[in-house]
C-alpha cells in the first residue's frame, strides 16, 4: 500500500461521473453526467480559485434567497446569462408559418383573472390606449374556437402589478381569454413601455459587474393553448420601441415584433370603447399540432 496521493484532476472527474452511472432514470443521468463533464472542463479551463468558487457560492445562495412568491431571481438569472433564451431556440418550433416562441419570463407569478374578449386589461388607465386584436389558428389557417390566451404586461411606467402592489390592483396587466367562435381574440389594454429588469438584487449586481444595461424592449406576453396543439409561449413587441436591438434577455425575434398603429377613428374607437385616438396591433397568433 503507496501513502502517496495520487489523485489526479482527471481522477477526481472519473470519479464524479461514476458516481451517477446507478442513475434509474436515462434523462436524468443523462443530464447529470454532461452537466458534471462541463462543470469540471469549466474549473479546469478557467483554474478556478477557491476563493472564486466561494464567491459563486455565495452568489447563487444570494440568488436563491431573494425568490419569493412574487419574485423569481433564478429565471432572471437564466435570462441574462441567455440560457432561457437558448433552451427556446433549441426547441424552436419547426412547422412554417406558425408564431415563433420566446421566454417565459419571471412574472407570470399568479393566475391572470378570466375576462371577457373586449374587456380591458388596463385597470389603472393612466397609459395611452390600445386595443390588441386577431385570430389564433393553426398553420393552415384553421381558426381554433375556444383557444385560450394568458396575456401578461407591465403597466405604462414599465411595472407588473406584483412589482408595485400599492400602485397596481393585483391582475392589473392580465387576463385570460377565450378566443370566439372563428379563433378571435381582441382585448383593451395601455401601450406598454420598456422597462428595466429588477436590479436590486444578485443578477443586478451581475450586470453592473459586466457593464450591462438591464432594459427589455416593450411587449406584451402571451401563453396561447388549444386542444390538439402545442401550448406557445410568446410575447409581441412593439414596433420602433427602444431596445428592440439590445434586449437585456436576448429574447427579440422580428416575426414577432408588430405594429401598433395610430388610429384616429372614432366610431371605431366608441365600437372597442377607447378614447380616440388610440392604437391598435393586429396580429394572429399561429399554433403548432401537438
Ligand atoms: C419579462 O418580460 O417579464 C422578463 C423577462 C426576462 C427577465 C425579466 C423580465
Ligand atoms: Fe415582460
Amino acid at each position: 500500500m503507496t501513502t502517496e496521493d495520487t489523485v489526479t484532476e482527471d481522477a477526481v472527474t472519473a470519479q464524479a461521473l461514476d458516481s451517477l452511472r446507478g442513475t434509474a432514470d436515462p434523462r436524468l443521468r443523462e443530464l447529470l453526467t454532461a452537466l458534471v463533464r462541463h462543470l469540471h472542463a469549466f474549473a479546469r479551463e478557467t483554474r478556478l480559485t477557491r476563493a472564486e468558487w466561494g464567491r459563486a457560492i455565495g452568489f447563487l445562495t444570494a440568488t436563491g434567497q431573494a425568490c419569493t412568491d412574487t419574485r423569481q431571481e433564478f429565471i432572471l438569472l437564466s435570462d441574462v446569462l441567455g440560457l432561457s433564451m437558448l433552451v427556446e431556440t433549441v426547441h424552436g418550433h419547426d412547422t412554417p408559418g406558425t408564431t415563433a416562441s420566446t421566454v417565459l419570463g419571471p412574472f407570470h407569478l399568479t393566475e391572470s383573472p378570466a375576462r371577457d374578449l373586449g374587456a380591458t386589461l388596463d385597470l389603472v388607465g393612466d397609459g395611452e390606449p390600445c386595443v390588441v386584436s386577431g385570430r389564433v389558428r393553426a398553420a393552415d389557417g384553421t381558426p381554433l374556437p375556444g383557444a385560450v390566451l394568458d396575456v401578461w404586461q407591465a403597466d405604462a411606467h414599465g411595472f407588473y402589478d406584483v412589482q408595485r402592489p400599492d400602485a397596481q390592483p393585483p391582475g392589473n396587466g392580465r387576463g385570460l381569454f377565450t378566443a370566439d367562435d372563428e379563433g378571435g381574440f381582441r382585448f383593451r389594454t395601455c401601450v406598454p413601455s420598456a422597462y428595466p429588469i429588477p436590479t436590486d438584487g444578485p443578477v443586478g449586481a451581475l450586470l453592473r459587474a459586466t457593464g450591462r444595461h438591464s432594459y427589455r424592449p416593450a411587449h406584451i406576453h402571451f401563453i396561447v393553448s388549444a386542444d390538439g396543439y402545442a401550448p406557445l409561449t410568446t410575447h409581441i413587441f412593439v414596433a420602433g420601441g427602444d431596445y428592440l436591438d439590445s434586449d437585456a434577455v436576448f429574447a427579440v425575434k422580428h416575426s414577432l415584433v408588430k405594429d401598433f398603429t395610430p388610429t384616429d377613428d372614432p366610431a371605431l374607437a366608441r365600437e372597442y370603447g377607447v378614447p380616440n385616438p388610440f392604437r391598435h396591433a393586429r396580429f394572429d397568433l399561429v399554433l403548432e399540432r401537438s
